[in-house]
């Protein structure tokens, strides 16, 4: 029924690509074109739609497409891949680990599984003792409100209004920043607070502002309360929300305001966690141990790997009620061997101290830039997690989304992708967030591509606004 046409793929009798075998970059035109076209066809949008290029090879830093085009890939993939794209140590534990374990019953453990427990429980302060292995960011959230839930006996949770904690029930409920229109009620109690965003503090505002914003918005709260508060859920930076991360003494205050209130404090780590921002974990910054701590996207480095930690006393206080979170992938020994990989990696390597000193790095040459570009309002972030806003001039701060969509596209035809946030009513924003694996000169030409898309633009449009 089918021939075979050359040694990477294979054609049926009408010319249709039926399998694809080994080499995805050797594929020819007619091949690609055809699996375009089933991209066009059959695949389901799950958000504004999708490159017009098919991506066929990765490779550290560097993500190849269709056309032979070398992009700097500064997005980490999907903020997951902190080693690169095909780290040789994750290529040999996946084929390592794969000929021996790779997907068991969920109540069985394996010794890569109770190897990372112990690895995570060894990194993190006390009391975070206790690991729970699962798969994506959602999940590892959706463990840790029902933690939370069970532990105290409430079902309200607060999340900041510029988050994004996952997909799916409760953590989407507590998601704020993007997806929430059209799907009816979400979890009952779910109740919002103000991300602190210090860049558009209002004019006049002190330095202590959204410290002091904390006080009035938990009084709000507290009126909205029913009285069955069980946690508040925070990501020390906020990502997806635009990289805003908690000012100084803002994680500290918000602790002890969970503590009056008897409910637990979640970090969610999903992207800030692993050496990504200088710290092993960002809540290392200041110094403030939550109830409960979240890690997925960076722990698997490109796999899917996530993990809910807490305490001793929450965890058997949990199952003497009777937690249940059983899925199908849980303490699955695949992605934990990897995971292990990925912390041994992390610090034979040095990734941690290359995250901080090349995020100085990124973070200086961003801000020369800034002195050249007015349409530059704000540079943000720490390590490997930087922040860049565009806006039409540095006085009225107006948000210019159209201006950040055209350096975006720019950036990415001149061999850079990094990420525009789409947030309403906050223009354009980029996410610069290479692997912790970047080199100086990686940066210096991802700076050098930036600076060139950004006049470019304003010189074919004229204008910022
Ligand atoms: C902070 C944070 N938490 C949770 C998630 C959800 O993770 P996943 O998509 O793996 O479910 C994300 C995803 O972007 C995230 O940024």
């Amino acid at each position: 029924m089918s021939h075979d046409v050359s040694s990477t793929y294979t054609l049926d009798r009408e010319g249709t690509l039926v399998t694809s075998l080994l080499r995805y970059d050797d594929l020819p035109d007619e091949a690609l074109r055809q699996l375009r076209e089933a991209v066009e066809r059959h695949a389901l949008r799950y958000s504004s739609g999708f490159f017009p290029s098919l991506i066929t090879r990765a490779s550290g830093c560097y993500v190849y497409d269709d056309q032979g085009r070398e992009i700097l890939d500064f997005t980490s993939g999907q903020m997951s891949g902190i080693l690169g794209h095909s780290h040789p140590d994750v290529v040999q534990t996946i084929h390592r680990t794969s000929e021996q374990l790779i997907h068991l019953f969920s109540g069985f453990m394996s010794p890569p599984v109770a190897e990372l427990c112990r690895e995570l429980a060894r990194l993190l302060p006390d009391p975070l003792n206790r690991v729970l292995l699962l798969s994506t960011g959602a999940e590892s959230n959706e463990a840790a409100i029902r933690l939370a839930k069970l532990y105290t006996g409430g079902f309200e949770v607060i999340g900041l209004d510029a988050s994004w904690h996952g997909m799916t029930g409760a953590a989407l409920a507590s998601t704020f920043s993007a997806g929430r229109k059209g799907y009816g009620p979400p979890m009952p109690g779910t109740m919002a607070l103000p991300t602190p965003y210090p860049f558009r503090r209002p004019d006049g505002a002190g330095p202590t502002y959204e410290l002091d914003m904390l006080d009035a918005a938990f009084e709000t709260l507290d009126r909205q309360s029913v009285g069955a508060y069980a946690a508040v859920i925070a990501e020390p930076i906020l990502s997806a929300g635009g990289i805003l991360e908690l000012p100084p003494g803002y994680l500290t205050k918000l602790k002890r305001k969970c503590e009056e209130r008897q409910m637990l404090l979640i970090l969610d780590e999903a992207q800030t966690g692993v050496g990504r921002t200088g710290d092993m974990f960002a809540f290392e910054h200041e110094g403030v141990t939550p109830d409960i701590l979240t890690l997925s996207k960076t722990l698997g480095a490109g796999l899917p790997l996530a993990a809910t930690i807490t305490s001793d006393a929450i965890e058997a206080d949990c199952h003497q009620k009777g937690f249940v979170f059983y899925t199908t992938h849980v303490s699955d020994p695949l992605p934990a061997a990897v995971g292990l990989t990925v912390l041994e990696v992390i610090a034979r390597d040095r990734l941690k101290e290359n995250a901080r000193e090349q995020g100085n790095h990124l973070k200086q040459g961003l801000i020369e830039l800034q002195k050249r570009h007015e349409c530059i309002g704000d540079v943000r972030g720490r390590g490997l997690l930087i922040g860049v806003e565009l806006v039409a001039d540095r006085e009225s701060k107006k948000p210019v989304p159209e201006l950040g969509n055209r350096v975006w596209r720019r950036c990415f035809e001149l061999g850079l992708h990094i990420n525009i946030v789409g947030f309403a009513g906050m223009g354009g924003i980029f996410r610069i967030a290479p692997p912790l694996t970047v080199t100086r000169e990686s940066i210096d030409l991802a700076l050098s591509i930036l600076d060139q898309a950004i006049t470019e633009s304003l010189d074919r449009f004229g204008t910022a606004g």
